[in-house]
């Protein structure tokens, strides 16, 4: 099977940026997980659509293609893993503003870019300042604060979703349940390719700059950019305070329960778990949402520890915790 894929890959200029047998390790920000097939990174759009294309049409196995942007918040089960993994390149980190104050961006846009990106033409997006990743990762997985997620700022996407017998490439308009927090239902499997985000009559954007310019006769006083690339450096110091920043981690590993004030990190703390250990990994000291693989952890430890906690938290406190991270392979 694996020479049907790499013909596949070669005749569609893949071959180049494909790995097999690739330690997903590597890859995922907690570096734990074990190797998969095979690891693309699709450059070109339409060497991605015709591999795809002939991929699906050849009758390969679509259940075993898996999307990926930065790997921040996936954990990797150990072993071997019957994967394709797909990443965007190139023709997708984009990010193009129009006169009408549109913002497009590509999903291999990295978040940090974004913000500042935006930031600098006077859109104030920092309330995602801090996250790591990529931009169609932080939409496939509504990345945010507690209660502002990227999606209510979208307004659609461009998707390219994998079906039975072939692709088909959409748009998906939001609405604004798909903002609400850490929720995106979408059909099937699928990759997201492009995003585009609401008019900038909602965000304050270039216009506030100029507003800001005339409201003073012109005169030059006060620029909107400073306060947001001042709110950008409070939230990237907050997070340092408040997460364990520079360790091995993917981010939150449970959601925060909707029907309740408090948080789960708040939550997970209150049953005395910070510090507490499962083999290679750990609970943060600084956050208790947080697992961090402290050297040596694999993919089991930390599937092991986030479970331990679930069911305690089920016992203890009879509150149904929800993963956030997204588990591949488990
Ligand atoms: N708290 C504790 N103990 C802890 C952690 C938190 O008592 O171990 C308390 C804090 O003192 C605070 C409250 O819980 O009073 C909320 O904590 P925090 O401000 O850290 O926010 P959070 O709800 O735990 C959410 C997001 C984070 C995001 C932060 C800041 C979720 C699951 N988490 O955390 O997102 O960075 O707000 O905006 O929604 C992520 O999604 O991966 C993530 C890290």
């Amino acid at each position: 099977m694996m020479d049907k894929i790499k013909n596949i890959l070669k005749r569609n200029g893949l071959l180049e940026s494909s790995f097999f047998g690739f330690d997903l390790s590597k890859l995922s920000s907690i570096k734990t997980g074990g190797r998969c097939s095979c690891f693309v990174t699709a450059h070109k759009r339409n060497e991605l659509l015709k591999f795809l294309g002939e991929y699906i049409s050849l009758g390969m196995p679509a259940l075993n293609i898996y999307p990926v942007g930065d790997a921040t918040n996936i954990l990797f089960a150990d072993g071997d893993l019957p994967f394709l993994l797909l990443k965007l390149g190139k023709e997708f980190d984009y990010l193009e503003f129009n006169d009408e104050g549109n913002i497009a961006a590509g999903s291999a846009c990295k978040l940090t870019k974004f913000v500042v990106e935006t930031a600098r033409r006077g859109y104030d997006f920092s309330f995602l300042a801090g996250i790591p990743g990529t931009l169609g990762g932080a939409v496939t997985g509504s990345s945010g604060t507690a209660d502002k997620s990227i999606n209510s700022m979208v307004e659609k996407i461009s998707i390219i979703q994998i079906l039975g017998k072939g692709i088909k490439q959409s748009e998906i308009v939001f609405n604004e349940s798909t903002g609400l927090y850490r929720l995106l239902k979408l059909p099937g499997l699928f990759l997201v390719t492009d995003i585009f985000f609401r008019q900038a009559n909602d965000l304050p954007g270039e216009k506030a700059i100029k507003k800001g310019q005339d409201e003073n006769n012109g005169v030059y006083i006060k620029d909107v950019r400073e306060d947001i690339f001042k709110k950008i450096r409070e939230n990237i110091k907050t997070k340092k305070n408040r997460q364990p920043a520079s360790t091995k981690n993917i981010g939150c590993i449970f959601k925060n329960p909707q029907n309740g004030s408090v948080s789960a990190g708040k939550i997970i703390d209150g049953c005395g778990f910070k510090g507490f250990k499962y083999g290679g990994a750990m609970v943060s000291e600084k956050h208790a949402n947080f697992i961090i693989n402290t050297g040596n952890a694999v993919s089991k430890d930390i599937y092991t520890l986030a479970e331990i906690i679930r069911q305690t938290v089920r016992n203890k406190k009879n509150i149904e915790l929800e993963y956030e991270i997204k588990m591949a392979g488990f």
